[in-house]
């Protein structure tokens, strides 16, 4: 045994979610796809609320504070809809992340550094309440220095631009992106923040952010499940586990 606390892995089930609303109906459903993952040693379960509702539904995130034995990690954007459904629910941890209704994805880190007074105002009620408030941010001390001005617990780093530069091939932004996180990380811990990662993780870029001693937890979905299509959700997962328990060794 070190000293040093095990690396927790979130998994997203978000994308059950988007399998299910494909077809209107209740199959797949996540909170299965959730109970399965803390069968297969998920330190916690995520899933983002958006907005228009493409994926998790309202009434997922009841159910999820129903079933789940693990922390719910509840992301949202900073809106006072948003804050009204995690003061109703008190999630576990409540992730704010930035939201744009055309985009595919959460394609950027949240503009804290402008927004420092409207944020810091949005939080204190969720902390209040008992969340742990994490801001979903690029590896950028702008940002970090104002996450921590503004009162949140924990920064979530977007490893999406490394996890791109390596999918295309752009070894060199990639390892720069990565650098980028690892000195973030570091910066973000040295302040007393806890610091998480994810955004794009697969087996192939999984292991040098886990090896980061400063990161606490990391968060993924779209991979685990569009692995799981291949071998199953608790394989899948079992594998993601492996790969950070062997990188963090
Ligand atoms: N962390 C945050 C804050 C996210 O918004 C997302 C995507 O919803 C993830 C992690 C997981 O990303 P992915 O689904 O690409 O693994």
């Amino acid at each position: 045994m070190t000293d040093e606390p095990q690396l927790r892995l979130g998994v997203n089930i978000d994308h059950v979610a988007t399998v299910r609303n494909a077809r209107g109906g209740d199959y797949p459903d996540p909170l299965r796809a959730a109970k399965i993952a803390e069968k297969a040693g998920a330190d916690g379960i995520t899933a983002h609320l958006r907005e228009d509702r493409r994926h998790i539904s309202d009434a997922d995130i009841a159910g999820l504070m129903e079933v789940l034995t693990v922390p719910l990690n509840f992301e949202m954007a900073a809106t006072d809809e948003m804050q009204q459904i995690a003061l109703r629910h008190k999630p576990h941890a409540v992730c704010i992340v930035p939201e744009k209704r055309e985009e595919r994805t959460t394609e950027g880190g949240l503009e804290v550094a402008r927004e420092e007074n409207r944020l810091a105002h949005f939080i204190a009620p969720l902390r209040n309440a008992g969340c742990r408030v994490s801001i979903f941010i690029a590896a950028d001390q702008r940002q970090i220095e104002a996450a921590h001005r503004i009162g949140a617990q924990v920064i979530e780093l977007h490893t999406g631009a490394y996890c791109d530069a390596h999918a295309e091939g752009r070894y060199e932004d990639r390892d720069r992106e990565l650098e980028a996180l690892r000195e973030m990380s570091a910066f973000g811990h040295s302040l007393g923040m806890e610091v998480h990662a994810g955004h794009g993780l697969n087996y192939e870029t999984v292991q040098p952010v886990a090896a980061f001693p400063e990161v606490r937890e990391l968060n993924i979905g779209h991979f685990i499940i569009g692995e799981s299509i291949f071998r199953g959700l608790e394989p899948a997962i079992l594998e993601m586990r492996r790969l950070m328990d062997e990188a963090r060794a």
